[in-house]
């Protein structure tokens, strides 16, 4: 079997027989790629931390093909299953309590009480999901602390031999990881935040939806054991907030360079493509996410001293471009 497949029936039915048999497959999502396994399978979970060089104790999302499946495995309040009603399928992943009766694995959860679960929207991974009678674990198809793939080329370049087979469909609609919602008190906390804001939940819930990224605060324990860790970090430094370039700088751009300078003398504008990237000329905050960990990783090269990164509106997707910038700084 090739590795990088295209989906159709036979390629699909393949995979799900090498995941029934504790395998590796990496498969889109309409967030980023994900390297699934038999969420019940602690062997085969094994085999994700160890393809990703992932700290066993940052646990993983157990995806399902439907919100009924799902919540045979954690137990569900109201607020799940109106958050289910009306954001699955789709990229909102659920921290709720692991049911007594549970399939998913120990090592899935890193043993925690909690399980995260989401229901993908994707229609390569809602056919791979429908032919298996297991959760997939699925955490991003890269190795731990890079960039998440947007792309099969990316799953390649960052696991290379470690992943048997890619299913491809070509680039991810929305470029950042779901929204994680910790729903296990009385109010909904988000806890990385994605394409769901705050506003979409609290306006269905009819009530205050928190806020707690990790990043600022210094609390004693983090709600998401993915938190303390570095994440989505390029190769060379990345400056926030540039209003101006170096010359031996990258620039990644969002709206209008018309009025940037390069410090020494010359435009923004008239630097060479490989140096400058724009995240969405017409500055739509949709185009940029989606654009955000392709051209991080093009920009990523030796030849540059870092990443200059123009400022970006820190409203609905742009929270959560922010958030993955400020991990990318470290
Ligand atoms: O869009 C996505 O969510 C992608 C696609 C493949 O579905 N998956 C993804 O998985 O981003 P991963 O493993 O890269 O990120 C999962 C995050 C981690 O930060 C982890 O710490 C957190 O979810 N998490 C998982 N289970 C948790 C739990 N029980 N309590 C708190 N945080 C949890
Ligand atoms: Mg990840």
């Amino acid at each position: 079997m090739p590795k990088i497949i295209v989906p159709n029936s036979q390629s699909v039915q393949d995979a799900c027989a090498v995941l029934q048999e504790g395998g590796l497959v990496a498969f889109p999502t309409e967030t980023v790629y994900g390297l699934g396994a038999d969420a019940t399978n602690a062997k085969a979970v094994t085999k994700i931390y160890d393809a990703k060089g992932r700290p066993s104790f940052n646990p993983l999302i157990s995806h399902y093909y439907s919100a009924e499946q799902a919540f045979t495995d954690v137990v569900a309040n109201e607020d799940a299953k109106i958050l289910a009603h009306h954001f699955w399928p789709g990229p909102l992943t659920m921290i709720l309590p692991k049911s007594k009766h549970g399939r998913i694995a120990d090592l899935t959860t890193a043993g925690l009480d909690s399980a995260a679960i989401r229901v993908p929207s994707h229609h390569v991974a809602r056919d791979l999901l429908k032919g298996l009678d297991f959760p997939l674990a699925a955490p991003s198809a890269n190795k731990s602390g890079e960039i998440s793939p947007t792309s099969p080329a990316h799953v390649n370049e960052s696991l290379g031999e470690a992943v048997p087979l890619i299913l491809a469909s070509g680039t991810c609609d929305i470029g950042l990881e779901s929204t994680v919602v910790d729903l296990l008190g009385d109010v909904p906390v988000i806890v990385r935040p994605g394409a769901i804001t705050a506003e979409d939940m609290q306006h269905v819930l009819g009530k205050a939806v928190g806020i707690d990224y990790g990043i600022k605060s210094k609390s004693d324990k983090p709600r998401s054991p993915g938190q303390t860790l570095r994440h989505y970090a390029p190769h060379i430094p990345i400056r926030l907030r540039a209003v101006d370039v170096a010359p031996n700088e990258a620039l990644l751009s969002f709206g209008s360079v018309k009025f940037m300078g390069v410090k020494g003398g010359g435009a923004a504008k008239d630097l060479p493509d490989h140096q400058h990237m724009n995240l969405s000329e017409a500055g739509d905050l949709h185009e940029a996410a989606a654009n955000l960990f392709k051209m991080m990783r093009a920009l990523d090269r030796s030849e540059f001293k870092a990443i200059a990164v123009m400022d970006i509106p820190k409203t609905g997707l742009g929270l959560a471009i922010n958030e993955r910038l400020e991990r990318a700084c470290g």
